[in-house]
């Protein structure tokens, strides 16, 4: 079979298509025929090996899994022993084992679900990382009806799904963007749009209930300023960061220490794709309150572009490879 694959960490031209053994499914495993595979910072991350510590996780010289991507929609084509949840011929969505590849292997235990009906395979792609972050930042932030929701970064992969998830829990949101993609934002459903190169979302002028921080790497002072009392934020990430921790010593360290001597939330998250909230997002999809923001698609063989097109700031939503 076909996979994207690197033997050394850097830049997208590390990638190639390289034909490798087709894996056979393990004790709970599934064998998914991979019909789309989405693209997320997470991907660039384990590619580049940046920021450095995320290096013992993934791979200290090189990555461990040859084969990239995570985010997967496809057909179960086998099941290993123990599998009771899928047969094949089941149109699935979740997280599997490098996902830019023919096949591949996910767990059927963890991040698999069935696909939402009605999404095509690009479009369940790229919803189970970004979704599922998107969904547990929202709860980490006790998000509520009439609740003053501050998504920075609404046009990003995590923020447009941040966007739809907190209107429909009722939420009055306010997205921030860049210029060219604030009627995308708007798109969204979001009640108001701040253009961040035009002014400073969190000058304190206005405050905000919870504040869903997904770029920009603002600190903690400054985006205190825009927390009503008693509000809540929740660092979810942000590129570009410099360190060892590219930034999320913000989330690791700096949040919680503060949290202990002020009277808000200030909170990291660390997101996991649940087999039980893929299927809340599907019942979102299902009832017409959260669609896929797929911005375009890409083929295999051009998962490097895919990803070059990603870390370049372009996309509106998500973007997705397609087989
Ligand atoms: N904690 C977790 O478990 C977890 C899970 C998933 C992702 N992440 C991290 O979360 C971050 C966001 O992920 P993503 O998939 O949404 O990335 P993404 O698709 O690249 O989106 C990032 C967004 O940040 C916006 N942005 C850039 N500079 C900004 C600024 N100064 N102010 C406000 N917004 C700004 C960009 O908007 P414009 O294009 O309009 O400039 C872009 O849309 C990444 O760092 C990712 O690694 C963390």
């Amino acid at each position: 079979m076909r996979a994207i694959v690197q033997d050394k960490y850097g830049d997208a031209d590390v990638l190639r298509l390289e034909e490798v053994e087709r894996p056979e499914p393990g004790h709970q495993q599934v064998l998914i025929r991979v019909r789309a595979a989405g693209v997320d910072p997470g991907v660039w991350h384990i590619m580049a090996g940046q920021p450095l510590g995320v290096r013992p996780a993934f791979g200290v010289r090189r990555p461990r899994q040859r084969t990239r991507g995570a985010d997967i929609a496809g057909i179960v084509e086998a099941v290993g022993p123990g599998v009771t949840r899928f047969v094949p011929g089941d149109e699935v969505f979740g997280v599997a084992s490098g996902s830019f590849a023919d096949f591949a292997l996910a767990s059927s235990e963890k991040g698999l679900a069935h696909k939402p009906e009605g999404l095509s395979f690009a479009e369940a792609a790229v919803i189970p990382i970004s979704g599922c972050t998107a969904l547990q930042g929202l709860r980490r932030g006790g998000v509520a009806g009439g609740a003053r929701v501050l998504v920075l970064g609404a046009s990003g992969g995590v923020g447009s799904f941040a966007v739809q998830l907190a209107k429909a829990f009722g939420a009055h949101v306010t997205g921030v963007a860049s210029t060219g993609k604030l009627d995308f934002v708007r798109g969204l459903g979001a009640d108001e749009v701040m253009d961040y190169t035009q002014q400073d979302p969190v000058d304190g002028t206005r405050r905000f209930d919870l504040i869903l921080d997904t770029g920009g790497n603002r600190p903690l002072r400054k985006l205190r300023r825009a927390l009503a009392p008693g509000g809540t934020l929740v660092i979810v990430g942000g590129e570009g960061g410099r360190g060892l921790l590219g930034g999320f010593e913000r989330a690791m360290l700096g949040a919680p220490v503060l949290s202990l001597v002020t009277g808000q939330k200030l909170r990291g998250l660390t997101a996991v794709t649940s087999r039980a909230d893929l299927i809340t997002l599907t019942e979102f999809v299902e009832a017409g309150q959260l669609r896929a923001p797929l911005d375009r698609t890409f083929p295999l063989e051009e998962a490097p572009d895919a990803i070059r097109y990603l870390h370049a700031g372009t996309v509106r939503g998500k973007v997705a490879i397609t087989i």
